[in-house]
């Protein structure tokens, strides 16, 4: 059965997910419904994941490991969110994607898939404990030549890199998500799209005045609401992805 294993853990994580209606910046459409966020019952997301392709193998693997492996597996995407970056990515068939804050690779090895013929993959992370599991299911997925992980610090090696992007995924420190929005904005071509993960918090960015990541995602999302450079749409899928693209 799909999403057998991951399901549980995924309902358990949407517990506070919403499925609900956006407004305008700035401009309230619908306006019953615009405080009104529908929370998914269990019943409806156990259908959602039997209607959405199965795991592949080489994820599943991964996210097993993660799961025995390390400290906080609840970093890692997951198959829904998996899913949703792999067909963004069919969808873009991006030349470069840059992707800041790999973990254990797998939201690496979802946007890879959709790469254009000669697409590369860059994947920055500062914690090299991971990488032998992000070389070994990079490679059991046949990606060796697709994906590129370079360690350290993303805000020393984003201005490193020589490339334009189509797609890039910010999904490192969430104190840094601003810092890290500047120094890749530039890095994105014209009609390029950027996405950012966990810009909802657990429902903190919204509910908790005093959390100091909160606090900083709250930052964020208002200074790319505000940015002229860029149009955007919160989306309520998990943690809460900002998508947005490049005028
Ligand atoms: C949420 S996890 C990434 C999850 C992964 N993208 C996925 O979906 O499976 C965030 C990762 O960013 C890394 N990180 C945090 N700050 C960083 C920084 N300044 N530069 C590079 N990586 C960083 C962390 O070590 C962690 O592995």
């Amino acid at each position: 059965m799909p999403f057998a294993k991951t399901g549980k853990d995924f309902s358990k994580k949407t517990g506070n997910l919403v499925l609900s209606t956006f407004f305008a910046p700035g401009v309230a459409i619908w306006p019953p419904v615009i405080h009104y966020f529908m929370q998914i019952d269990t019943k409806s997301l156990q259908y959602c994941l039997h209607h959405t392709t199965a795991v592949q193998p080489v994820l599943q693997a991964l996210e097993r490991e993660t799961n025995i492996r390390t400290l906080h597996p609840q970093m890692l995407s997951g198959p829904y969110q998996g899913m949703l970056l792999q067909l963004f990515s069919h969808m873009i068939r991006p030349r470069r994607v840059l992707e800041i804050g790999t973990f254990t690779g797998y939201s690496a090895i979802c946007l890879a898939q959709g790469l254009a013929e000669d697409g590369l993959l860059y994947t920055l992370e500062s914690n090299d404990e991971h990488a032998p599991i992000v070389r070994k299911h990079v490679h059991a997925a046949g990606l060796d030549a697709k994906i590129r992980l370079m360690l350290g610090d993303a805000a020393a090696l984003i201005p490193l890199l020589d490339e334009i992007f189509d797609l890039i995924f910010l999904d490192a420190g969430k104190l840094d998500y601003a810092r890290h929005y500047e120094l890749c904005l530039p890095k994105l071509r014209s009609g390029g799209f950027l996405l950012a993960d966990n810009v909802l918090w657990d429902g903190k960015v919204v509910h908790d005045e005093k959390d100091t990541t909160a606090q900083a995602l709250r930052e964020f999302n208002t200074m790319v609401q505000a940015d002229n450079r860029v149009e955007n749409l919160l989306l309520p899928l998990r943690d809460g992805v900002m998508l947005i693209r490049k005028l």
